[in-house]
């Protein structure tokens, strides 16, 4: 069984739990790079990323280089956005639909703790989705439970097959 997990991240935390998990499950990481992100900081920084996720404009992606059809099974992580899920992921998904169709994860990380809409939205697009986890990002985090968290949703891929790397 071959996995990738793909993810967006902007300042870092959907990134880190990407790396915890394909590290607890063997996967490779495969990271969507829009074509031009949001401002850095500042109020224009979440207007301009809460409109592209509540809307969907602007959020075009650079190909992902990586041959997708490789894998057997993917899992997606991202950061909560105006309650949204990362749009640039959405066009990624938008235009595959055996990605679509393989996507059996989500992890989202959200600055508040409630990721509920985000995970709405993508389940109504994931037909195949089995698991997910909402984490909260490093700076609110209670390290035990998301440590929890983690290793709950990865174990699920390791019971039913795929070479974890503890190190
Ligand atoms: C444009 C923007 C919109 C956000 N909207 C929300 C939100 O609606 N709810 C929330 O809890 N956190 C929100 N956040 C916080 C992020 O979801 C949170 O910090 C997350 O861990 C960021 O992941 P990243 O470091 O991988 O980019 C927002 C952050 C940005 C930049």
């Amino acid at each position: 069984m071959k996995r990738a997990i793909i993810y967006y991240s902007f300042e870092g935390n959907t990134k880190e739990a990407a790396i915890r998990i394909g590290k607890l499950i063997g996967a490779d990481l495969i990271e969507v790079k829009p074509v031009k992100d949001i401002p850095e900081s500042g109020p224009s920084k979440i207007l301009t990323g809460g409109g592209k996720a509540l809307f969907g404009l602007a959020a075009k992606i650079y190909p992902v280089e990586e041959d997708l059809s490789k894998y057997d099974e993917f899992i997606l992580g991202t950061p909560v956005w105006a309650g949204r899920c990362a749009p640039y992921l959405i066009t990624l998904i938008k235009k595959n639909e055996d990605l679509r169709n393989k996507i059996t994860g989500v992890f989202t990380l959200s600055g508040s703790g409630n990721n509920k809409s985000c995970l709405r939205q993508l389940k109504k697009r994931l037909p195949n989705l089995k698991n997910d986890i909402s984490l909260v990002d490093r700076v609110e985090r209670d390290a035990e439970s998301y440590d929890r968290s983690i290793t709950i949703f990865s174990s699920l891929y390791t019971a039913l097959g795929g070479k974890a790397d503890p190190d």
